[in-house]
Order: C-alpha cells, then sequence, then structure tokens
C-alpha cells in the first residue's frame, strides 16, 4: 500500500511571536510516497525539484530524520520507503525543512497503522529541525501537523495549543528569489533584550492571539509588529521596507518577515485583497531588477 501525503509550507513568528507562534498555509508544499518496507529503517528512493540539491541519506535530510526517529520510539522493526518530492524552495522562511519531516512523519503513522496521534509526532518534527538548523524549533512544524493557528505555549514541557483564528483570514507571500539559512538568520539575532522592547513585543503577541480568537481584525492590524527581530533581519532581506510599505498600502492588515526569511507575509481580510495586496508587493521588490514568487493563500 503506497500513501501519498501533501505538508503544506507556513509562517513562523507571525511578528511578535518568535519561537511561539506559526500558520499553515495552502500552497506551496512538499508530496511524500511512502510504503512500509520489511527491513527496519528508512530508504529514501528519490527526491525531485530543487535540482536534486538534498541528499538521499535518510540522516542528512529531515524526512528522514524524524521518520528515524519515529520508528525508534516505536522500536518498529519493519520500516518506511520514500519518495520525496520537494515542491517549495530551501533556505525560503517558509518552513520547508518542516513540510519535508511533517508528509514524511504523517506518511509513516498512517502506514504504520497510525500509533500516534498528530500531536504526539511533534518531538520528532523538532529534532528533524534541530537537525536542519540547530535549533528544535516548533512554530513550522506545529502548524504543518495541526493546520491553522498554533502556539507553542512551553517547550518544556511541550505545550501546543491551536489557536482560533477568523475564517476569512487571508495570507499573502513574496518568496524572493534569494536563499537564507536559518541557522544563519538565527546567528545574527541579540541574545538579549530590553525590558521595555520585551514587554511591547509581548503584549503584541496577546494581542495578536486575542484579536486572532476574537475576529477583530483591527485589533490583529495593531498588534502585527515585531519591534526585536525584523529591525535586524529585515537588513538581509533587499527591499524589504519598500515591500512592507507597498502592503501596507494596498490594505494588508499587516506584514512582516515570514519565519527566519527571505520570504515577507501580509495578512488581509478577503482573497481579493490578498492577490491586490500581492501585486502591490511584487511591484515594489521588482524595483531591485531581482525575482519573486507570490502565493496568495487561505489561512
Ligand atoms: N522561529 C524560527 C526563526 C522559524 O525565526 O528562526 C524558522 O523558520
Amino acid at each position: 500500500n503506497k500513501i501519498r501525503v501533501f505538508a503544506p509550507a507556513t509562517v513562523a513568528n507571525v511578528a511578535c511571536g518568535f519561537d511561539s507562534l506559526g500558520f499553515a498555509i495552502n500552497q506551496p508544499g512538499d508530496i511524500v510516497e511512502a510504503v512500509l518496507q520489511d527491513e527496519p529503517g528508512v530508504r529514501i528512493s528519490e527526491i525531485t525539484g530543487e535540482n536534486g540539491r538534498l541528499p538521499t541519506e535518510p540522516e542528512k535530510n529531515t524526512a528522514g530524520v524524524a521518520v528515524l526517529a519515529l520508528l525508534e520510539h516505536l522500536e518498529e522493526t519493519r520500516g518506511i520507503e520514500m519518495s520525496l518530492h520537494k515542491r517549495m524552495p530551501l533556505g525560503s522562511g517558509l518552513g520547508s525543512s518542516a513540510a519535508s519531516s511533517v508528509a514524511a512523519l504523517f506518511a509513516a503513522n498512517e502506514l504504520l497503522g497510525r500509533p500516534l496521534k498528530k500531536g504526539e509526532m511533534l518531538p520528532f518534527a523538532m529534532k528533524a529541525e534541530a537537525s536542519a538548523c540547530g535549533s528544535p524549533h516548533a512554530d513550522n512544524v506545529a502548524p504543518g501537523l495541526l493546520g491553522g493557528f498554533a502556539l507553542i505555549r512551553s517547550y518544556d514541557p511541550l505545550d501546543v495549543v491551536s489557536i482560533e483564528y477568523p475564517e476569512n483570514l487571508c495570507c499573502t507571500v513574496l518568496h524572493p528569489h534569494i536563499e537564507l539559512r536559518t541557522e544563519d538568520s538565527r546567528r545574527i539575532l541579540r541574545k538579549h533584550i530590553k525590558l521595555q522592547d520585551a514587554v511591547i513585543q509581548w503584549s503584541n503577541l496577546a494581542g495578536l492571539i486575542a484579536g486572532l480568537a476574537k475576529s477583530d481584525f483591527d485589533l490583529i492590524s495593531r498588534s502585527l509588529n515585531d519591534i526585536i527581530f525584523e529591525p535586524v533581519r529585515s537588513l538581509l532581506i533587499p527591499g524589504f521596507d519598500n515591500v512592507k510599505g507597498a502592503a501596507i498600502e494596498a490594505g494588508a492588515l499587516g506584514c512582516s518577515i515570514s519565519g527566519s526569511g527571505p520570504s515577507v507575509f501580509a495578512l488581509s481580510t478577503t482573497m481579493d485583497k490578498a492577490y491586490e495586496v500581492g501585486a502591490a508587493m511584487k511591484e515594489a521588490f521588482s524595483e531591485l531588477q531581482l525575482d519573486s514568487d507570490i502565493y496568495v493563500s487561505a489561512v
């Protein structure tokens, strides 16, 4: 029996929720096709997309790392053979490594007779994140596995909460055609923050969660700010200020860096508005003579 699983891109941080908040979008995403095999372990028979840049050794690939950890946890004597179809760019800030591990874990868990619930697979996906960028952050893998908005209320012990959000929330993503490794865009962050900045940041995060839960678009808009990380990381994203300005001017609720960048996301209240915002972002970015993709998606 072969299973085919799609796992979506995710927007981590959502401005003020560094390592704490993320949401899933509909596209792009990765696809894993998998079957059970009699031999233990993981075999990655094929990887398509991203010009064959990803290694097929399971321990060097987030899909492999995650499933190996799952099989070990379950003390499983059987194994998984899979092919991975990368349908999203590496180093984009859209949770590419997470999409691969989430799709692979979900497929393996189904083939093994669903021993774990979705949330119980998180630690294995986090292990894969750590292997990819040195940090086991869950703000891509949690929304990837659970869908919608996921809040990592605590890492130790792990406590992940699904957050209610308005039905008609739409997301625009501009993906500039440059690559930024999460490891690198984490290394440049300051390790200490000022108390007065922390107060502003956690008040915004609380405001954002409340705004999402109450479908209060004005509150969402007032809260979508990142005063700590965006000023540092945006220096690595050419044209960031212009793209953000164009998104706000076109009527987005807010705009910030997706995950560790370089992608930039904006939230809107309708699909029409999200497309308009995308056109404005693309135009602002094209002034730099650089290519980009726009993804528009319901949340
Ligand atoms: N929270 C992580 C970061 C997400 O900002 O580094 C990485 O995709």
